[in-house]
């Protein structure tokens, strides 16, 4: 083994307000498989990752939840290590912005920033919503497009006609968080003063740690000037205090790298590893940061800005990729290629989608097509058709006629092919390394078609069947097994849990890329089972139509999901998917429910709430107050005087905007289609439900 580099890699932080969808997949896809690759050759190497915590559409969504955002964070991070542990990711470690671990280091970055000399303060005018008190990003401000007239516009562009202005130019601008006209308010800001750094920059830009069509691209952001990048937010917010000023947070996008370092240095103090060996200034250490093309600014300017001003290393590269369609458009809600992550794993094994995304990946920043019936044709004509076919045309012979015992000694020809497969370890580790994995997986299927070449033409079947041939038939399947032991090597980094179960049929520990030089002479094997299946296109329909599905189920929520920059652009981003049912309850579990009639006697709109409404319900007993998310589909005035069913003995929660006692039963898809459940007349407040 050459020598053993230490290597720390990182993919984006998701944010923590909507679930892991496919496009997010291509990015932690492309990087588990590198870092399961360096680790394969035997590198030090870590891949960690967390969620992104802070920001307005985080702290509004909690709010409509009715929910703290910590509780909201929570939740959310659960789901996300779900749905990437579905998809084979394995990060060393996985944490949260919102930690002890990433407060100190933003607080550090800032105030070495600051002592010396590149933080500065001006006051900026900005929009202010004076109902909900809170200064407005430019995403939560809706108006008329000053251009085309277009209504119900960003503050920032007009989806109709592109423009791009400031909110201020907007007709007629309301606040989206409560529909309040918004007043212009000063107020101080604090900056940090990239232009500093711009002999820095041009000269980290220009020495091979980006990509070319990347550097290019800065090139015409450093030739309209580096702009002193606006660092603080006013309160309320949710993130951290900035240290020494009063009511003011940094900004999402100052803390989300720094996100990268907390992570590895919890990971460091769980393990005992060297953390300032990997940050500080001349560390030895590789830092790869692996991220979508739309968050190049931060991570090309900003960050090696950053660190480079507190003292720290900057990264080895930024690996940025291209954006996921589907069928060749955009993923969509209606057409139901807008596919979350758990939805796919209900469907399809996440295997499939991690050797497709393998072979479409390059190390260019196009974006890559993800076309439904080429990905079932792909994976069953390469991983099913080819490689796993290998094993199982080898395997039950080698079991059956030679107690499971791999040959001991084999011809030169037979060594010769062997050779020219391990042969090319080096040239298929040369792509890995530059993540040319299409060109990778390329390569390999040819080897796969000329391992099963070698089968055709010796053809085990017929050997097996004629006199005095054992050791041609031994010969045969054994060099068949060992191909198809070189191949899993080849592409344990795409899918890993298919490798590990062929690993425990060929009695392997696992798979390392130099052991391919060493075949498997005189080694027991065990029974072959089957792989892989065929990707069934109904699966793919099925998971198609579940997506449409998920699309109904969505509540309501904040318009305001993403914050790219501060902005809900991305309302995509905020789907809930349909939950299995429940855990099971027992009889005595479902008596305690107190079920009663109860007649809505008032109904207010809750204007913090997006999908809340204030109900005063009768019950007979008394009067209870209960917060329905039921917005979406009545308007108060239409509930004054209808009957429902109430939850009337759950626990009271304190909500933000006051106690709810209770809970109305309501069903149906959501949006729109939610029916209170209704009963029929001769009901009286009180009765009881059985
Ligand atoms: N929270 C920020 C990143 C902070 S990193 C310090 C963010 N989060 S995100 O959830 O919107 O995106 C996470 C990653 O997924 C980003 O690198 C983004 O480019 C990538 N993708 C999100 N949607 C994508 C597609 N549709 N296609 C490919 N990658 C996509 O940005
Ligand atoms: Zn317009």
């Amino acid at each position: 083994m050459s020598h053993r580099r230490k290597i720390l890699i990182t993919s984006a932080l998701p944010y923590a307000n909507g679930p892991i969808h496919l496009g997010h997949l291509v990015e932690y896809i492309q990087t588990d498989i590198w870092a399961r690759f360096q680790k394969m050759r035997g590198n030090e190497c870590y891949y960690v990752c967390a969620d992104d915590a802070h920001g307005t559409p985080i702290m509004l969504r909690a709010q409509a939840e009715g929910i703290t955002p910590e509780e909201l964070i929570a939740r959310v991070s659960e789901e996300h290590q779900a749905d990437f542990a579905g998809f084979n990711i394995q990060f060393d470690h996985y944490h949260s912005t919102n930690s002890p671990e990433n407060k100190h280091f933003a607080s550090y970055i800032y105030n070495q920033l600051n002592d010396k000399g590149h933080i500065s303060r001006k006051t900026i005018k900005q929009f202010y919503d004076p109902e909900k008190e809170m200064f407005l990003p430019d995403r939560f401000i809706k108006g008329t497009c000053p251009k085309c007239k277009a209504e119900d516009q960003y503050g920032d562009n007009c989806e109709a006609c592109g423009a791009t202005y400031s909110p201020t130019e907007l007709i007629d601008p309301k606040s989206a968080v409560s529909g309040a006209t918004p007043v212009e308010k000063e107020t101080d800001h604090l900056f940090f003063e990239l232009s500093h750094f711009e002999k820095m920059l041009k000269d980290w830009t220009h020495h091979g740690h980006l990509q070319t069509q990347i550097a290019n691209k800065l090139d015409e952001w450093f030739e309209s000037g580096l702009r002193a990048w606006d660092i603080s937010r006013d309160a309320p917010y949710f993130g951290f205090e900035i240290p020494g000023e009063k009511d003011k947070y940094f900004y999402v996008w100052l803390d989300a790298p720094v996100g990268y370092m907390a992570s590895f240095k919890a990971l460091c103090d769980a393990k005992g590893i060297d953390f300032d060996a990997f940050w500080q200034a001349d560390s030895d250490a590789e830092l790869y940061h692996f991220i979508g093309k739309d968050i190049i600014y931060f991570h090309a300017l900003f960050w090696p800005a950053m660190l480079s001003g507190a003292g720290f290393r900057t990264p080895n590269a930024i690996y940025s990729h291209g954006f996921l369609t589907v069928d060749g458009q955009k993923m969509s809600k209606s057409r139901g290629t807008f596919i979350m992550a758990n939805t796919y794993l209900k469907h399809l094994n996440p295997e499939y989608l991690r050797y497709y995304f393998a072979a479409k990946l390059n190390s260019r920043i196009d974006d890559i097509d993800l076309s439904l019936e080429d990905f079932a044709q792909r994976v069953n004509s390469d991983l099913v058709g080819k490689v796993v076919n290998i094993a199982s045309r080898c395997a039950g012979f080698v079991v059956k006629k030679f107690d499971g015992q791999l040959s001991q000694a084999w011809s030169d020809s037979a060594n010769a092919l062997y050779t020219f497969f391990a042969d090319q370890s080096d040239a298929i580790a040369e792509l890995y390394e530059k993540r040319e994995y299409a060109q990778a997986m390329r390569e390999i299927m040819a080897l796969a078609d000329k391992a099963n070449e070698y089968i055709d033409e010796t053809a085990p079947w017929v050997l097996a069947k004629q006199e005095g041939k054992e050791a041609e038939l031994h010969e045969s399947v054994s060099l068949g097994i060992n191909l198809f032991r070189v191949l899993m090597t080849y592409l344990a980094p795409v899918i890993p849990a298919t490798a590990e179960q062929a690993a425990s049929f060929l009695k392997l520990d696992g798979y390392q890329w130099d052991a391919i030089q060493t075949p498997l002479m005189d080694h027991e094997i065990t029974k072959f089972k089957a792989l892989m299946t065929r990707v069934d296109m109904d699966a793919i329909e099925k998971m198609i139509d579940a997506s449409k599905e998920d699309l109904k189920a969505q509540p309501t929520q904040a318009k305001a999901t993403s914050n790219k920059s501060d902005n809900p652009t991305d309302t995509q981003n905020g789907s809930d998917s349909l939950d299995p049912l429940a855990d099971e309850i027992t009889f005595d579990d479902f008596a305690k429910i107190d079920l009663r009639i109860a007649k809505i006697v008032n109904a207010e709109q809750v204007p913090e709430a997006d999908k809340l409404i204030k109900l005063t319900l009768d019950i007979g007993l008394g009067e209870r107050q209960v917060f329905a998310g039921i917005k979406s589909a009545y308007q108060p005035e239409d509930l004054v005087g209808k009957m429902t069913v109430m939850v009337a003995n759950l626990k009271p929660r304190k909500m933000r905007f006051g106690l709810s006692e209770g809970m109305v039963l309501a069903a149906g898809p959501g949006g729109k289609d939610l029916f209170l459940l209704n009963p029929d007349d001769g009901a009286t407040p009180g009765m009881r439900v059985k």
